[in-house]
């Protein structure tokens, strides 16, 4: 099965059959929502979570990412497409122009990070933080797929929020050659990592961030470009899983074996 975690309106862009409701409860609380399951024409199951909640009512901070990522692993997803919003801190890389991040560079502060915190020790490979197939696939879905410039690779600066950074830290980002900034990758793509599931993400850029001249990140530049940006990741989305390879040749599905660890069972077969 295939999952998506990002905007809440992506699963009306698929013609999913016979779809259900999950509600499913973790060791880890609730995810931020039911999930919506349901089957392409092919058979292909499908995996939804709104990652903010239905209401939006979680912050990046306060997302309860363990709890998604076990629910989706629980209902047996073994590929995650993600989506998010981020601005730009490069001058080519304008608003409305989707990038498939290869790299991460955390910045955050006080999230849960690993699903291996009590009664064992986990170290996982991590040097790469997306599954490099999936990343290559959905760049390529959304240069077929959708009318945005696309950007494959780059690094994807996330930080802690609510606010947006100070000009101070948006030039020192920019200085060490990352391309975007947002909120939302990491404790994602970690406890991906350790769930063993193959991870990748779409960003939708709505904004150039504060370094640029006369630039304050507005909400409503925000939401105007952010809802631009979701037509493109529908389509975007649409193609990665009508053409999504039958197998799984990564390694991601045994990030495990690979790691210095002691034996747990944090998180489920
Ligand atoms: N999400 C969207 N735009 C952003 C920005 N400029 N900084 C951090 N997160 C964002």
């Amino acid at each position: 099965m295939i999952g998506f975690i990002g905007g809440s309106g992506i699963y009306d862009s698929l013609p999913l059959e016979d779809t259900e409701e999950h509600d499913v409860t973790t060791p880890y609380g609730d995810p931020a929502a039911p999930v919506t399951v349901g089957a392409m024409p092919d058979g292909t199951g499908v995996a939804f979570l709104p990652r903010h909640g239905r209401d939006h009512q979680y912050s990046p901070t306060t997302a309860p990412y363990r709890a998604n990522i076990y629910a989706l692993k629980e209902l047996g997803v073994e590929r995650v497409l993600a989506s998010n919003a981020v601005g730009s801190l490069r001058e080519d890389l304008p608003p409305r122009t989707l990038v498939v991040p290869d790299q991460i560079f955390d910045r955050t502060r006080k999230r849960e990070y690993t699903f291996f915190d009590e009664g064992c020790v986990v170290h996982m490979p991590f040097a790469e933080p997306y599954c490099p197939h999936m990343k290559s696939h959905l760049a390529e879905s959304a240069r077929e797929a959708s009318d945005a410039e696309v950007h494959e690779d780059g690094t994807y600066v996330c930080i802690e929020g609510p606010q947006y950074s100070t000009k101070a830290e948006s030039e020192h980002f920019r200085a060490s050659g990352f391309e975007i900034i947002g909120m939302t990758a990491i404790p994602e793509a970690k406890l991906a990592r350790e769930a063993e599931l193959c991870y990748a993400t779409v960003a939708g850029v709505t904004d150039y961030d504060v370094w640029k001249e006369e630039s304050e990140v507005t909400l409503q530049e925000v939401l105007d470009n952010a809802a631009a940006n979701e037509e493109f990741i529908k389509s975007t989305v649409r193609r990665a899983v009508e053409n999504m390879p039958e197998a799984r040749e990564c390694d991601c599905g045994h990030a495990v074996e690979g790691s210095v660890n002691t034996p747990t069972e944090a998180i489920p077969e």
